[in-house]
């Protein structure tokens, strides 16, 4: 069980209910940072918002919607600590997890549909940091971060 912070766009609100749903009947414990509306917003708000939480370990990991996941996850990316992957297959978002230790998974809800969503949230979810080699990545680029 871990304790998720989810946000969107206006774009990404479409899917988001169906992801907290998902996420609800694994066991996780979630808590969406907005918006609840489909009013126009502004993607920075939300992803700055769930990424500030992560960063300051109030919650295990973030999910962020918008309609490609590229601007939202630029956002996340800007707070210290934060290493978010746009991602739109499993594969990849696997693979952050186990060698770059992603801590925010974001994707497009005009981009990818609701099951193939639910997949990579799943192999998101499930793979571990293999730590290692990979530690001194991330070490470096906190190096970057700090500078
Ligand atoms: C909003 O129109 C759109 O730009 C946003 O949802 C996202 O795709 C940005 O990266």
């Amino acid at each position: 069980m871990m304790k998720i912070a989810i946000g969107s766009d206006h774009v990404g609100i479409e899917m988001k209910p169906q992801i907290i749903e998902f996420l609800t009947e694994l066991g996780h414990e979630v808590t969406d940072f907005g918006p609840d509306s489909s009013e126009r917003t502004d993607y920075p708000i939300y992803g700055k918002k769930v990424a500030e939480e992560v960063a300051a370990g109030n919650f295990d990991k973030g999910i962020l919607i918008c309609g490609t996941g590229v601007g939202i996850s630029i956002s996340a990316n800007k707070v210290k600590g934060i290493r978010a992957i746009v991602c739109s297959e499993p594969y990849s978002a696997k693979l952050s997890r186990m060698h770059n230790n992603t801590n925010i998974l974001a994707f497009g809800s005009r981009v990818i549909g609701i099951e193939l969503a639910k997949m990579i949230v799943t192999e998101w979810l499930t793979a571990e940091f293999e730590g290692g080699r990979h530690a001194n990545r991330i070490k470096m680029i906190s190096e970057i971060e700090n500078n």
